[in-house]
């Protein structure tokens, strides 16, 4: 998908579709908004007919397509809902719905109006952004197994106008720089939706040797051999019912200001989670190729701070196994020791995230003694339970950590919620044999006893874990209720959210 600017107004451009936004109109509203009084002179009237026969309404979701008299092309008119509750994510997901409503339907190009976009609080750069975002992320699908596909919009133009042609500059840096961050974001897309027979834990070292030699990073991978010489307890463990080896891979963005500050993301990997010998139950168990979407997501992360050359260091760690049974596997009642020389007493090979996340924790910390460490993980159902499968969870030993990734969530639209970590939840996973126990014998709380346990690995350094369980994927159920960004499959969330923080948090 290519996006770009033009400072013509998008009418007077042939595109295949010419887009504008319309608010939701009032009850009683008949009075035909002049914001689209445009649109009704180039249809030579259609528009306020189609307006008069409340054929537009302007709610969410909601497509008008006419089609132009001369013939060439059509206009569609896309809802954003009631005005007063506009933000940039109305104009990302209205924008997600156009191109996924165009495709297979003829219209390779779209022109998108911004002055349709760019009202109230949305301002020009902001507007543009969302466009990209709902073009790229919207227009993705996971093609690689599909003998035949749809074709649909492949070039989104965003139209300045009068109104914003002053501005050119400006827009086509935002612009420039969301494709940068989006591309990033499909990129980890395709990883993350690979099936776990081929995304093994060395197929991911691979793609971040791929994405090292392109962007000039430095990229170490720990194998096997190299982990037990580390004392890498945790990650061995939960890969020895696996004949695809573990590896905990390392990849270095140096940062884009000389000393600046430096931020470590970590992420989980599990290229399939079986249960181990606590075995999942079958019907949802495939779900579980998805559950490598932190370590991906942090592959994203890296690549868009490298491209967006943020300013602090960012050191990406992935934690990658495959949780199997077998007769190698580790087993409930194991007791393994970790990098950081802690033991965990392992009462359920099923909560093996936090297993394999406490050597890349650690490691993190020892080896580049960060000023901020951020985790990645498909964690916990209980996350799911929680906040649902829209929302991520945030667990932080730093408020003022934890606030700036709140506001970068914000921003982006992906949404997260701050979750409390107490003595409590450091009470429930302390082990009577071990120093931690990787579960706990009551059904209470388990994204917070998960965090706790998290909590003993990165001891005080600024630390925040973003649980993905839920929202690092939708499935057929869940997708309709979801923004039309989100496709079926792996959605890279929080790649935008902590790229956001990283550009905007970077005083140092
Ligand atoms: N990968 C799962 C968590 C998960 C569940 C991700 C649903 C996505 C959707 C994780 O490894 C797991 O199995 N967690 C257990 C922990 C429990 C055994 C303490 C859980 O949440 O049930
Ligand atoms: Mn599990
Ligand atoms: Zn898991």
């Amino acid at each position: 998908m290519k996006v770009l600017v033009d400072r013509r107004d998008a009418l007077s451009a042939v595109a295949d579709a010419t887009v504008s936004g319309v608010f939701e109109r009032g009850e009683k509203d008949d009075t035909f908004p002049r914001s689209l009084a445009k649109e009704d002179e180039a249809s030579h009237g259609a528009v306020k007919a189609a307006w008069t026969r409340k054929e537009i309404r302007g709610k969410r979701k909601e497509l008008t397509v006419i089609h132009r008299p001369e013939g060439r092309g059509r206009f569609v008119l896309v809802g954003l809902g009631p005005r007063p509750r506009y933000s940039a994510e109305a104009t990302r997901r209205a924008v997600a719905e156009v191109v996924k409503g165009l495709k297979g339907k003829g219209a390779r190009t779209a022109a998108f109006r911004l002055p349709s976009f760019a009202v109230d609080n949305v301002d020009a750069e902001q507007a543009a952004r969302a466009i990209v975002d709902g073009s790229i992320l919207g227009g993705y699908e996971f093609v690689k197994y599909k003998s035949t596909t749809e074709g649909g919009v492949e070039e989104s133009a965003i139209h300045l106008g009068e109104e914003f042609a002053r501005g050119e500059a400006a827009v086509k840096r935002a612009v420039a720089d969301q494709l940068e961050l989006d591309e990033a974001v499909v990129w980890a897309r395709d990883i993350a939706n690979l099936p776990a027979d081929t995304a093994t834990p060395e197929r991911l070292a691979e793609e971040a040797r791929a994405l090292g030699k392109e962007y000039g990073l430095k990229v170490t991978v720990f194998d096997e051999t190299k982990l037990a010489e580390m004392g890498c307890g945790g990650i061995l463990a939960v890969g020895s019912g696996s004949t695809h080896p573990p590896r905990m891979i390392v990849v270095e963005y140096p940062g884009g200001a000389r000393r600046g500050r430096t931020v470590a993301v970590v992420g989980k990997g599990i290229t399939f989670d079986s249960g181990g010998i606590s075995l999942k139950e079958p019907p949802k168990m495939w779900e579980m190729k998805f559950d490598k979407s932190g370590a991906v997501a942090v592959l994203g992360i890296v690549r868009a701070a490298a491209a967006l050359k943020v300013p602090p260091r960012v050191v990406g760690i992935l934690c990658c196994a495959e949780n199997l049974p077998s007769g190698t596997a580790y087993r409930p009642g194991d007791v393994v020791r970790t990098f950081s020389g802690k033991t965990i007493e392992v009462l359920n090979t099923d909560a093996e995230g936090r297993v394999v996340l406490s050597d890349g924790l650690a490691y993190a910390v020892k080896q580049y003694r960060p000023d901020e460490v951020i985790d990645l993980a498909t964690l916990t159902g209980a996350q799911v339970t929680a906040l649902g499968d829209d929302t991520g969870g945030l667990i932080s030993n730093d408020d003022r950590l934890a606030q700036g990734l709140l506001a970068a969530s914000a921003a982006t639209g992906e949404p997260f919620w701050r979750m409390p970590l107490t003595d409590y939840h450091r009470e429930l996973v302390k082990s009577d044999v071990g120093d931690v126990r990787n579960s706990i014998e009551m059904p209470v709380a388990g994204m917070l006893t998960a965090s706790a346990f998290l909590e003993t690995f990165v001891g005080a350094t600024p630390w925040a874990h973003l649980d993905i369980a839920g929202p690092a994927y939708t499935n057929v159920s869940t997708r309709k209720y979801q923004p039309a960004y989100q496709n079926i499959g792996a959605t890279a969330f929080g790649v935008r959210t902590v790229v956001r923080y990283l550009l905007d948090s970077s005083r140092s």
